[in-house]
């Protein structure tokens, strides 16, 4: 399968009332009429509800619930790697390119991965199981090389490291979010 950020891809948009009641306390931590300002943290709960990525018409929605133009919301989305617009792996492997991680060997440890997967960077795997990026520095660089995968760090990788966490997740051992 294919996939660019060009092509279109279809997603079903599922806003449940659980995510309407999280969506609108968000809202209720700005003044009214300010409900703008909870774009960034209303688009994380809603791509989290999503597979984590966000299509046109799901960004649609979102504009539509804090009546706000669409590209207000495009802007954003377009702007931060950590929304994403097409599906991805569901474990997505964040490799942290950036020097100090790349003194440290990240770039072969990436190379490594994608070769056990069978993928290139930025190409889920078919089952959309796995996909591997590089990203700027997480701030962790004390723990090089390191890559966030989900809501977490995964620090000192090392060969034996990838292949033990890519067996577990496999083994749906990962927990990918911490709340
Ligand atoms: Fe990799 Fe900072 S350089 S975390």
């Amino acid at each position: 399968m294919e996939h660019n950020q060009h092509k279109h891809y279809t997603q079903e948009i599922n806003i449940t009332p659980q995510l309407m009641e999280r969506i609108n306390e968000l809202i209720s931590h700005y003044p009214e009429g300010k409900q703008k300002s909870a774009l960034l943290p209303v688009l994380h709960e809603v791509q989290d509800a999503h597979d984590n990525w966000l299509s046109i018409e799901l960004q649609n929605k979102v504009a539509e619930i804090l009546s706000i133009k669409p590209i207000e919301v495009y802007e954003v989305v377009t702007f931060y790697t950590m929304f994403n617009q097409r599906p991805i792996g569901k474990y997505m492997f964040e490799f942290c390119q950036t020097s100090p991680c790349c003194q440290r060997g990240v770039e072969d440890l990436m190379d490594y991965t994608c070769e056990k997967l069978g993928v290139k960077v930025g190409q889920p795997t078919p089952d959309m199981m796995f996909e591997v990026r590089g990203v700027e520095c997480l701030g962790a660089c004390g723990y090089a090389p390191m890559m966030q995968l989900g809501d977490f760090f995964q620090e000192h990788l090392t060969k034996e490291k990838i292949d033990q966490l890519i067996d577990d997740c496999k083994a749906g051992k990962i927990t990918l979010h911490d709340k």
